[in-house]
């Protein structure tokens, strides 16, 4: 059985809190919107799927709790509920749009209170397993580009940060292309950097890895380039927060580095999303708003301080790759070049 990031049945939500991997397996209640948004803050729960999935489940287990008299006060309730969730964090835009499909939803809905509010749940409710159908597309879509690309019976690929089932309702992105890779018997081996600062490659990517029986092998991030160099990596497959209109893509820091030194060295920069991921809206990366966490996750590990006192410290948690460094956007719809995801919208 795959790793459980969500538990849900209806009127009761659960996590894996992720901040106690891969020591402890501890599952949270989420009681309503205000557990939500504190899950997604202190990244108890992260990734960009998994992020709207729990903030949208979190309005649904509160939502058994309410009684409404209105279509309107239904309404209002799931306005605030939202507008509270979107500022846990800023970066990834699929809870942005969880909450506009939710609110376009209900406005079209228009039976009486009781029925809506059931529609309502079942349509959030929902969402868990669209989810899992579209990463296993994307896994399909990616490792049929990844063996079409690389002329050769199995490949080599890294990627970066956390992007499978902990990041998602179930499968992954990045780490779905690598687990078709894997199911199909094309993959050789897969290289996962720790992902400094908040080591969520080593904590959380190396956990699924290993859980999985994948081939795989934990490096710095420090060490990518020379890993391009001199251990022949085919691909370089890393998930989204956001990508723009253009192409431009926003992801854990450290992936614009990945794609310079992956240019250079000649492989295949692979993006993998869903199509929720892409911001229509947002022309260009410069547009995307990159969240800052705190020091404390820079400076400190696991509460113990291991950088110099006073230092200052620069802690973004995204960066944005330029379209033109990636060689593929792979969603749920199919792989696009950068400069053909308007086909998308
Ligand atoms: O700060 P995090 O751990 O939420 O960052 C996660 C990432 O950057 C992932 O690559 C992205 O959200 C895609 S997860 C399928």
């Amino acid at each position: 059985m795959s790793l459980e990031a969500i538990r849900y049945q209806r009127g009761q939500l659960e996590i894996l809190n992720q901040l106690l991997l891969p020591t402890q397996s501890v599952y949270e209640e989420i009681r309503g919107v205000e557990d939500g948004w504190n899950a997604i803050k202190l990244m108890k729960v992260r990734g960009a799927p998994a992020i709207a999935i729990v903030a949208s489940l979190s309005v649904a287990v509160e939502l058994v709790q309410h009684s409404f008299t209105s279509k309107d006060e239904l309404l209002q309730f799931v306005g605030k509920a939202y507008e509270r969730l979107l500022t846990a964090r800023k970066t990834a835009v699929n809870v942005y749009k969880a909450s506009e499909s939710v609110r376009s939803y209900l406005s079209s809905l228009q039976d009486d209170v009781m029925e809506i509010k059931e529609k309502l749940l079942t349509f959030l409710e929902k969402m868990l397993t669209d989810d899992v159908a579209d990463n296993k597309a994307i896994g399909d879509f990616g490792a049929k580009w990844i063996t079409d690309n690389a002329n050769k019976d199995k490949v080599q690929v890294l990627t970066h940060c956390n992007t499978g089932s902990l990041a998602t309702a179930g499968y992954g992105t990045a780490l779905g292309i690598i687990r078709s890779l894997h199911e199909n018997g094309t993959l050789s081996s897969v290289y996962c950097t720790e992902t400094r600062p908040y080591n969520q490659g080593a904590r959380l990517t190396a956990y699924e890895l290993v859980y999985e029986n994948i081939p795989s092998t934990l490096i710095c991030d420090s060490m990518a380039a020379v890993l391009m160099k001199e251990r022949g990596i085919d691909a370089v497959i890393v998930g989204a927060d956001r990508v723009a209109a253009n192409g431009d893509t926003a992801n854990k820091i450290g992936t614009y580095q990945l794609a310079i030194a992956a240019k250079y060295h000649g492989v295949a920069f692979i993006i993998a999303a869903p199509v929720t991921s892409i911001d229509f809206s947002c022309p260009s990366g410069d547009h995307i708003k990159v969240e800052e966490r705190p020091a404390e996750e820079m400076l400190c590990f696991r509460g113990e301080r291991v950088a110099a006192e006073s230092i200052g410290c620069w802690n973004p948690a995204f960066d944005v790759t330029p379209a033109d460094l990636i060689s593929v956007i792979v969603t749920d719809r199919g792989a696009y070049k950068p400069a053909e995801i308007h086909k998308l919208q």
